[in-house]
């Protein structure tokens, strides 16, 4: 499939963000998980970040209770800022603003908390008839990767949805959507054949998991309105875009674009340590410290 005329550029970003968080309790018993800082920014600030870096710079949360802390740590606080401005703490001073500089945020709450696919469904109003992002908050893509334009070239070229796909062990596909591919020739998408989620790695189609970032054709929203809760009974983002992807008129067909880059997955505890110490060994102003401690604490560690 081409695209044709009725091409319209994607300018939206919706970012599901209503989910509780249990994996990290009890540190979101009171605070959302997408607050939890990735060494000294909030994770979700990486991911709206993301979005805006690829031009999308009209972002839709979709949040729910005890989710207020997203709203506050967008929106400016004149008091903080005159104050770091007095005290001459212009890196602090610049470094609250970032979070408010960035486009243009708005918020929904998911209302009943019935899966992925129905916090997406939220979305249908804002997003209209425009082909639109969805970004996961619990996965965070390097912010030298170009996952996200790569899947907005894919879905201007093909008209259709386009997911992130990325080989993971066959052990760990259970914890993921899961896609059949073929390869479609002269071009770096594929073709998404089949999809379905959270297999039992004995039956998964494939290695290749559906990762956190999709970009989205809007007559997913009507085909979701007709799709009945699957797996957990929830609503399912996945089962959408396999009845989507059964079809080859205007709108429909799905594509993968796959992804070997760095990725953290920032909803494990285990992953989310690891980003931590990762990205900060990065970091000029951290890392250097953090190297030579690390070096001489490995020596310290027993053995398995
Ligand atoms: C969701 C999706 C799943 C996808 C995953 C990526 O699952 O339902 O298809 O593979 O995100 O992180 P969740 O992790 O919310 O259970």
């Amino acid at each position: 499939m081409t695209a044709n005329d009725s091409q319209k550029p994607v300018t939206k970003a919706v970012i599901p963000a209503a989910g509780l968080g249990t994996r990290f309790l009890p540190a979101t018993k009171a605070s959302p998980k997408e607050m939890l800082p990735v060494v000294d920014r909030p994770a979700i600030q990486y991911v709206v970040q993301e979005a805006v870096s690829a031009g999308l710079d009209d972002i839709l949360m979709i949040t729910g209770r005890s989710k207020r802390a997203l709203e506050d740590h967008f929106d400016r606080i004149p008091d903080l800022e005159a104050s770091l401005k007095e005290q001459g703490k212009d890196a602090l001073l610049e470094s609250v603003q970032q979070a408010t500089a960035l486009g243009e945020l708005h918020y929904l709450r998911q209302g009943d908390p019935k899966g992925l696919g129905h916090a997406v469904l939220r979305a249908k109003t804002h997003v209209g008839d425009n082909p639109f992002a969805v970004l996961l908050g619990d996965d965070l893509i390097d912010e030298k990767e170009d996952l996200l334009e790569r899947m907005i070239t894919a879905q201007e070229a093909t008209g259709g949805s386009v997911v992130a796909l990325m080989e993971v062990p066959q052990e760990q596909i259970s914890a993921y959507g899961c896609a059949a591919v073929e390869a479609v020739e002269g071009e770096e998408y594929v073709k998404v054949t089949g999809m379905v989620e959270k297999p039992k790695p004995e039956e998964a189609p494939s290695n290749l998991a559906i990762i956190g970032r999709y970009v989205l054709h809007p007559h997913v929203f009507d085909v979701l309105e007709n799709t009945p809760p699957g797996r957990g009974d929830e609503i399912q983002l996945t089962d959408a875009l396999e009845t989507l992807g059964q079809g080859s008129g205007e709108g429909e067909g799905v594509y993968g674009v796959v992804f070997n880059g760095r990725r953290f997955d920032t909803g494990d505890k285990l992953s989310y340590l690891k980003a931590n110490v990762i990205l900060a060994a990065e970091r000029d102003d951290l890392g250097p410290g953090l190297r030579s401690w690390l070096k001489e604490f490995v020596q310290t560690l027993p053995e398995g």
